[in-house]
């Protein structure tokens, strides 16, 4: 990608063609299963993404009576198929929620007890928490104890709404094999032996690009789909857009501290919170790897606003410029203006050219304070 066609720091850059790529995968799957694919839009919910992807998915999923409203813009009427799920349903937003979605899993029995009504029209699910834990980092896993995530499979074994037609569950993220949803499939199996159901979401988490190995999982959906004439859905929201985006940065200022060079960016975490949240440092690209080495810092006022140690050839000077990759999920979605920092410019790269989308400025920021 041509970052010299970027015109303007900091700024996101989005790449059509690399989420055509993720999307590769995902559409093998679909042609050797019968599976559907929608997209979980909460990871980058830019319009220019969700063009793209509309009417190459078979729907969209959301967490929110806004994004119901954006799904459903862009997919139109009969576009496709929106699927909800959140721990927080509102009462006064339900009857304009259940005529944008298609399929709402309630998160626990008492959300379905209280708001579902046989006269609405979607598909009833219920999102199951199979108390199967994946992800060590108990911050991110819905399976911990005391989970708010998806109704205790246990439970579920003893009381069954009646009403309910698919399941759902989402307990992974980033993942590169398929090991937790075969195995959490086979933890449902009894339940689905036991109640006719139509539908069955296998949630999102898992990055599509980096397994090579799709047998298992196409195994798994053709017999879901031929033993019990489910609806197989995947809800991917990373693994479509993650590394379909960079951050591009400028170095403001270089000092030594403590005998180690700081280099300060026109951006901070507040552009990339996942940096922040997961202590985790972001890929760079660099031209290069050499003895040199700066710590990459962001520009507000917390002590923590640090990218990380990274390794040069030779360290960058004031005024030249950095590209962060994988900053396509969770980033514009999380970003803010805290200190009074504008955010990035969005930039979409396709055919070989890159076009600014979106420029905020002082009176956006401005209205945000009333
Ligand atoms: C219910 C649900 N589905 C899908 C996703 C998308 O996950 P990912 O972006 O990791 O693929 C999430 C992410 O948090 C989720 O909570």
């Amino acid at each position: 990608m041509d970052f010299e066609a970027v015109k303007t720091s900091p700024a996101y850059v989005f790449d059509h063609d690399a989420i055509l790529d993720n999307l590769k995968p995902l559409e093998s799957l679909r042609e050797a299963t019968g599976c559907k694919i929608i997209y979980s839009i909460k990871a980058l919910p830019l319009l220019a993404v969700l063009e793209l992807l509309k009417g190459r998915v078979d729907g969209f999923s959301v967490s929110s009576l806004f994004e119901a409203r954006l799904a459903r813009e862009v997919l139109g009427e009969q576009g496709g198929s929106v699927h909800l799920t959140t721990p927080g349903l509102r009462t006064e937003e339900f009857a304009e929620i259940s005529q944008l979605c298609s399929h709402i899993s309630f998160n626990s029995l008492s959300q379905q007890q209280r708001l579902h009504h046989p006269q609405l029209a979607y598909s009833a699910g219920l999102r199951v928490n199979p108390k199967l834990s994946f992800v060590e980092d108990e911050r991110y896993n819905p399976c911990r104890q005391h989970s708010k995530l998806g109704v205790d499979l246990q439970l579920l074994q003893q009381s069954w709404p009646k009403v309910i037609e698919g399941l759902h569950f989402h307990t992974v993220f980033s993942r590169e094999d398929f090991v937790p949803v075969l195995a959490t499939v086979e933890t449902l199996l009894p339940l689905l032996k036991q109640h006719d159901l139509k539908w069955l979401n296998l949630g999102g988490g898992y990055l599509y690009q980096r397994i090579q190995d799709q047998k298992h999982l196409i195994n798994l959906i053709r017999e879901l789909r031929q033993n019990f004439g489910l609806d197989v859905y995947l809800e991917p929201g990373k693994g479509l857009v993650g590394n379909a985006g960079y951050l591009l940065t400028t170095v403001l200022d270089s000092f030594v501290s403590d005998g180690k060079t700081i280099l300060v960016l026109d951006t901070s975490v507040n552009h990339h919170p996942e940096v922040f949240e997961y202590q985790r440092q972001p890929n760079l690209r660099v031209t290069g790897f050499g003895s040199e080495s700066a710590l990459l810092v962001g520009s507000s006022c917390l002590a923590g606003d640090v990218f990380g140690e990274y390794q040069f050839a030779k360290i960058p000077e004031v005024g030249e410029r950095l590209v962060f990759s994988d900053v396509g999920a969770y980033s514009l979605i999380k970003a803010n203006r805290f200190n009074g920092y504008n955010l990035p410019d969005v930039y979409w790269h396709h055919q070989h050219r890159v076009e600014l989308l979106k420029h905020y400025s002082y009176p956006d920021y401005r209205q945000q304070w009333c």
